[in-house]
């Protein structure tokens, strides 16, 4: 069961287990300053918008063009960081990533 390591809208840090096979954004909601993921993960909304660690960005598989729009759209994307934690599978390849919250929109 990987490891995450967050830091919520609130700049508060937290560590976190997930199921291999979920997408980031299940453990991110249940956070009290974590994501929405309004749309419950159909990569339409952005309210799951997290920044990856740079050194963990780049382990992760490629951003869709889809998701890369709607990221693009945000008023708070970072090129090299920016993803949607619900197109993020969790499995063992991100034991230990560490990420952060965007600021809402
Ligand atoms: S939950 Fe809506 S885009 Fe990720």
């Amino acid at each position: 069961m990987p490891t995450i390591h967050v830091t919520d809208r609130g700049g508060n840090a937290h560590t976190l287990k997930a199921d291999n096979g979920l997408t980031l954004m299940e453990p991110l909601r249940e956070l009290d300053q974590g994501i929405e993921a309004l749309c419950g993960g159909m990569c339409s909304c952005a309210t799951c918008h997290v920044f990856i660690a740079p050194e963990w960005f780049r382990k992760l598989p490629a951003v869709h063009s889809d998701e890369l729009e709607l990221l693009e759209s945000t008023e708070n994307f970072r090129a090299g960081e920016s993803r949607l934690a619900c197109q993020v599978k969790v499995s063992d390849a991100l034991d230990g990533i560490v990420l952060t919250v965007a600021p809402e929109e």
